[in-house]
């Protein structure tokens, strides 16, 4: 934050909240940074520790120098297309605040629809067992959790960072005892409990490896590869779930999938192959198809 040069000057032509602001924005603009206006006041509300809207409020103030060398850290890291959400450290889903974090994938607005699939399959007032492969930071597991409180999660992951920030979120939102988490590859630390469970959902990683050039750079070089990508047509984590998902279902359970839009109607023919009926393709709040789900016929 070099420019302009007389930031020391006097209330007139300091940094006030106001010229900040329009500095960042048209800084940020010029590193590629999409909703430039809305990222410089979220980072400047977090370097100033206030409400977004307090800003408004406070335009003719002057930073102090401790709230100046925070913003010009921010604004850095956000300038090499650092995510804000691992800037600010939360990311919203389904109306709560969850810790996110270098190594967390960071939770999407798609992904709600993949909970909203699940819950309208999860009665209200019945206790029931939903598992969940690749918790992350646990915004599907808890949510459910939250949605449904008689609801117990169990939930894996292979990665030991998203197992500390998925356990911070629990303990947050207060559902420790309805939600496990467990690390270890897909459904294998299962493999001994005996269990059969009323859901199973999934965000895997779908992202195919041919596609790792036409991403944001925020997801390429920032966000975890293992959250991401699953071979060569994005499925390789995808078949391993339908496969091994019968030993842990009961019959009539669902199984209900987060995938690229052009993978939803192969999976919904691999979940037919393995015993699954009833499958249906819901879209998220874009129109694209997103989410794919089915019911659980035969007992394996
Ligand atoms: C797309 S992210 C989803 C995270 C979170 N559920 C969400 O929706 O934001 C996929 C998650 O699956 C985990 N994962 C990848 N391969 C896995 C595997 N073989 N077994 C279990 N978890 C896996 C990753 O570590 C990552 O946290």
């Amino acid at each position: 934050m070099n420019a302009p040069a007389d930031q020391t000057a006097s209330t007139t032509d300091g940094w006030t909240v106001q010229r900040i602001l329009e500095w960042t924005t048209t800084f940020l603009k010029q590193k590629g940074v999409e909703s430039a206006r809305l990222e410089a006041e979220l980072l400047l509300a977090h370097a100033r520790k206030c409400q977004r809207i307090r800003l408004y409020t406070d335009f003719g103030t002057l930073l102090t120098d401790s709230e100046r060398a925070i913003m010009r850290e921010l604004v850095q890291r956000r300038a090499k297309r650092e995510p804000l959400a691992y800037i600010v450290g939360t990311r919203e889903f389904y109306g709560r605040s969850f810790e996110v974090g270098p190594g967390i994938l960071i939770p999407r607005p798609e992904t709600e629809t993949l909970v909203d699939a699940c819950l309208d399959l999860i009665p209200k007032e019945e206790p029931r067992e939903i598992l969940e492969v690749g918790f992350g930071s646990g915004c599907i597991a808890i949510t459910i959790a939250k949605q449904r409180p008689q609801c117990a999660v169990v939930a894996t992951d292979i990665s030991e960072v998203a197992a500390n920030v998925a356990a911070r979120n629990c303990e947050k939102l207060g559902v420790t005892t309805q939600v496990t988490l467990l690390l270890g590859d897909t459904l294998e630390p299962l493999k001994n409990a005996g269990r059969r469970f009323d859901g199973l959902v999934s965000n895997p990683p779908y992202i195919r490896e041919d596609e790792r050039d036409s991403l944001q750079p925020e997801v390429a070089m920032h966000e975890p590869g293992t959250a991401l990508f699953a071979g060569t047509d994005g499925l390789d984590v995808v078949r391993r779930i339908i496969a091994q998902a019968p030993a842990y279902l009961k019959p009539g359970a669902f199984l209900s999938m987060e995938l690229d839009p052009a993978q939803c109607e192969t999976v919904g023919g691999m979940l037919e192959s393995a015993g699954f009926e009833s499958v249906v393709i819901r879209r998220d709040l874009c129109g694209s198809e997103r989410v794919v789900t089915g019911v659980f016929a035969a007992q394996s």
